[in-house]
This record gives structure tokens, C-alpha cells and sequence, in this order.
């Protein structure tokens, strides 16, 4: 029997797609920078059905694609060539939600935003949260460790992961639901799952940590001169306002972009070439007071502020923000450096990208935006084809001289694998490779991220 038809078996003839029609969707990323050609698109609907189809993939040695939303950022979701891909589609059901502990179990399938809508009428919220929300599922976002707008409060995906059940390569399944706060029971197996990018296991249901819903917030968005004087007030407020949820930083020619692509209004009618999106919550009223004295603290123009408590408002001013992302594809194929650098360090990075980028690939545009509370910018290039790596070698070169991480939260995937152990260093990915070596000997778990693919 071919491997084609062993599937088909276990999954059943619906959801073992092999026309080029239906699996086009599952071959492309995002950013339509990466793609390749599936073997096959399965969609098991259930741990055992996930463990039967690595088990039958590892039998004839075919790679697997692990694909939750395929919203991923660095080619991880998407084959290189010949894999099966196992979409977790099928796996959304949300289980035992918890309020008095705050906690619920998630389908790895589940998309954040499902999840979401369940738990914050029971007054509890998830920690992490992105601008894929309706897309990006939860057992996405913990194999790559997702950071999101909310990681200066509540940290990233891994911070969230109180359980989790998982299928190793061999189909034997390891499963520590529903999970507890404090567990010191040997390795942190879930914590290593995080951020593995689909190269150890499949994810099939994750037991949440939930966070307090907090139920009022205000937004201000501010116009700075420069990324330094935008960082330098972003520092300010950390200080003076423990309710911070978010800090964004973006620059004007992202705003343009924005308002293009997005039919969106300038925040205020005097332009700056940088920006600051800052929200504050509350449990117990209206804190745009709160938000309002501390902005008189720092230096900002009368002119250059923009500040909303009301949904609409708020929401209008985080699509300023929120909608880069969207407004980057509509321009091309945007090459994406999601990189992390010390914060005293963050506004020169926003000023050097783009030089660096010119020095390498005259005419590109360079376009930066970024968590700065967590010391994560966003540089995207448009221009460079899509196959062409030196716009993304210049930065990422930078970026190490400044004593920075190659990739602040969206991994590795594809799109990083030669950066990987100058970043870390070759023991480090030693380790990481003994780890692959013991948990999927055979190498069929996502081929080709993180580490060099075995010839
Ligand atoms: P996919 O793209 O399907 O997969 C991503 C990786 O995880 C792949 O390597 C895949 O093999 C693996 N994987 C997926 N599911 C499983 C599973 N069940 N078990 C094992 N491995 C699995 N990312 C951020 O961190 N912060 C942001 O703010 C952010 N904003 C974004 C905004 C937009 C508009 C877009 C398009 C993307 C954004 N991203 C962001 C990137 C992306 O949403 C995240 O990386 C997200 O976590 C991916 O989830 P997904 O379900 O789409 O995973
Ligand atoms: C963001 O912060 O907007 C996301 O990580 C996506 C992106 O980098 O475009």
C-alpha cells in the first residue's frame, strides 16, 4: 500500500488532500516568500490519528509539516518539498475551562481569537495576543513561542503553558493534562516544546494559563521627532506606569503604508517621523486619567497626541499599528528580520537598518516597527527577490554587533537556519541537536527549520 493510501486509511478520504488545487493553500506561507510542494495535506482529528500518521510517515521516511494557521513569519509551516503536511484544522475543541483557577484546555487547532471569545465572558483572558488572532492557532503559537503585543505583562507563549499533550515522531504520545501552576516533577517538557518550531513533536492540546480580564483600557498614540526621543519616553513610562499592556513603536513611512492599504486616518493632523502606541488597563474604572498625567511627565508635543478610551477610538488607533503587517504584504514580498536588541541600544538599530540595507541593495525600502518595551524591532525590506539573502544577512549582522538575538518571536523556521548558531553559539546547537537526535531519530519532524536538513 502507498504511503498516499495508508492516510487516506487513518484520516479518512476527505481530509487526505493531494489534488494541487486543494493544497495550494497549505503550500504557501504568508508572506509568499516560501513555498514548496506537498506529498500530501492530512487533517487527522484526534492524538491517535495525529500519532498513526507519523508513525506511517516515518515507516517510508517522508518529512512532516506540522501547519496550524500557517501564519508563521519564517517559512516553517509551509514543505520544502515532498513532506506530508499535517494540518491541526480539525483539532479546535475547547475543554474544561477552569474560572475559578483560570485555566482552559485548547484544541492545538483552536484559533486564538475562539479562544478568546470563551474565556473573557467568564473574566479571564489569554496572556498572549496578536494581530493574527483569527488565524493563528494556539498550538502555533506555542511551537513558536509567540511574543505579541502583551509580553511586558504577561510574557510569551511559553509563560502560558501550564500542560500540554503532544505526539513524538515515533506516534508515542506524552500527555501531562491537565497541567498545575507548580510541577517540578523532572524536565519542563512543555516549556521545551515551546518555541520548538514542530521539530520534536506535534502539539495536539495545550492547557492555558488564563490572566484577568481587564475590563477598561485607554490608548494614546504620540509623535516623537525621532526613534531615540520614541524609545526614550517608551522608557519613561515603564517606570511611571505599572498598568502598562502594550508599547509600540512606529515610524511614519509604516504609517503611510497604513493608511493606504487600510483606508485608516493619520492619529493627528501634524505628522512625526516616529511614533509611540501606548495602552494601559484597569480592573476598577477608566484609567485615561491615569494615562493622561503620565504623558504630561515626558516630552511631547501638544500637537502630537492622540488619546482614546472608547472601543471605536481604541481600536481605530491599534490598526495604526496593527495593520503593518498587512499593509508590508500589499506592497510585495517583504523580507521579515523579527529581531531583539538591549533597549539602549533599540533606536540606533531603527536609524542603521535602513543604511545597512542601502549599502547592500540600493533603492530597497526598509520599514520598521516593533514591541520597544521588549527591545523587539521589526524590519521589513521590500524590494530584494524573494530567493535573494542579503538584505536579511546585512541586518541580522547588525544586529549581533549590537549584542541582539536573531529572532525576537517568530523562531527560526527556514529563514534563519545559517544564523542560528552564530547567534547561539555551536554548542548550544549541539545541544538543541542531541535534543532532535533523541526525540525524532529518524529526522521526518519538520526538515530543514531550525537546523540544516540532513542530506
Ligand atoms: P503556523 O504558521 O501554522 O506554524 C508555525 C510553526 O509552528 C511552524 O514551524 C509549524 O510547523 C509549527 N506548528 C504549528 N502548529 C503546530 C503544532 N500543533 N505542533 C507542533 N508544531 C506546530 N508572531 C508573534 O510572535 N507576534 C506577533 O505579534 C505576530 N503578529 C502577527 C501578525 C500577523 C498579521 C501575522 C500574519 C503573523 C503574526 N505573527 C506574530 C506570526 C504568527 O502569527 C505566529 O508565529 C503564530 O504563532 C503562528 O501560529 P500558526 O498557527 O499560524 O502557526
Ligand atoms: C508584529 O509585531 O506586527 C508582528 O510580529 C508581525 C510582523 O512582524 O509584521
Amino acid at each position: 500500500m502507498s504511503l498516499v493510501d495508508l492516510l487516506r486509511d487513518v484520516v479518512g478520504e476527505r481530509h487526505c488532500l493531494t489534488d494541487a488545487g486543494l493544497r495550494a493553500s497549505y503550500e504557501t506561507d504568508w508572506t509568499r516568500r516560501w513555498s514548496g510542494t506537498a506529498l500530501a495535506v492530512v487533517r487527522p482529528g484526534t492524538a491517535e490519528e495525529v500519532a498513526a500518521v507519523l508513525r506511517a510517515c516515518a515507516d517510508a521516511g517522508v518529512g512532516v509539516v506540522p501547519q496550524g494557521g500557517n501564519t508563521g513569519l519564517v517559512g516553517g509551516s509551509v514543505p520544502r518539498g515532498g513532506e506530508v503536511v499535517l494540518s491541526t484544522q480539525r483539532l479546535t475543541a475547547l475543554e474544561d475551562l477552569d474560572a475559578d483557577a483560570g485555566e482552559v484546555t485548547a484544541g492545538a487547532g483552536a484559533p486564538l481569537a475562539g479562544v478568546q471569545s470563551v474565556v473573557r465572558p467568564a473574566g479571564w483572558d489569554v496572556g498572549v495576543d496578536l494581530a493574527a488572532r483569527d488565524t493563528a492557532t494556539i498550538g502555533g503559537m506555542v511551537a513558536t513561542n509567540a511574543g505579541g503585543v502583551n509580553v511586558l505583562r504577561h510574557g510569551p507563549m511559553r509563560r502560558q503553558v501550564l500542560g500540554f499533550e503532544a505526539v513524538l515522531a515515533d506516534g508515542s504520545v506524552l500527555r501531562r493534562l491537565p497541567g498545575m501552576p507548580k510541577d517540578n516533577t523532572g524536565y519542563d517538557l512543555g516549556g521545551l516544546l515551546s518555541g520548538s518550531e514542530g521539530t520534536l513533536a506535534v502539539l495536539t492540546r495545550i492547557r492555558l494559563r488564563l490572566v484577568p480580564l481587564l475590563a477598561h483600557r485607554a490608548v494614546a498614540v504620540l509623535g516623537f521627532g525621532d526613534a531615540s526621543a520614541a524609545v526614550d519616553a517608551a522608557s519613561r513610562l515603564r517606570r511611571s506606569l505599572p498598568s502598562l499592556l502594550a508599547l509600540e513603536l512606529f515610524t511614519d513611512a509604516g504609517l503611510e503604508l497604513v493608511m493606504r492599504h487600510a483606508r485608516a486616518a493619520a492619529p493627528f493632523a501634524a505628522r512625526r517621523p516616529a511614533y509611540l502606541l501606548v495602552e494601559i488597563g484597569s480592573d476598577a474604572g477608566d484609567p485615561t486619567d491615569l494615562l493622561v498625567d503620565a504623558l504630561a511627565t515626558i516630552a511631547v508635543d501638544d500637537d502630537a497626541v492622540a488619546v482614546a478610551a472608547d472601543a471605536a477610538g481604541r481600536h481605530r488607533l491599534w490598526q495604526l499599528r496593527e495593520r503593518h503587517t498587512e499593509a508590508m504584504n500589499a506592497e510585495g514580498v517583504p523580507h521579515k528580520l523579527d529581531v531583539s536588541v538591549p533597549i539602549g541600544r533599540y533606536a540606533e538599530l531603527v536609524d542603521r537598518a535602513s543604511n545597512v540595507v542601502e549599502a547592500v541593495a540600493p533603492g530597497a525600502r526598509t520599514i520598521t516597527y516593533g514591541q520597544v518595551g521588549d527591545g523587539n524591532v521589526h524590519v521589513n525590506v521590500l524590494g530584494p527577490a524573494a530567493g535573494d539573502d542579503a538584505v536579511d544577512d546585512a541586518v541580522l549582522e547588525l544586529v549581533l554587533s549590537l549584542g541582539g538575538s536573531v529572532s525576537a518571536e517568530h523562531g527560526i523556521g527556514v529563514a534563519k537556519v545559517r544564523w542560528l548558531a552564530r547567534d547561539r553559539g555551536p554548542e548550544s546547537v549541539a545541544a538543541m541537536r542531541a535534543i532532535k537526535d533523541a526525540w525524532d531519530p529518524r529526522g521526518i519532524l519538520n526538515p530543514g527549520v531550525l537546523f540544516e536538513r540532513d542530506s
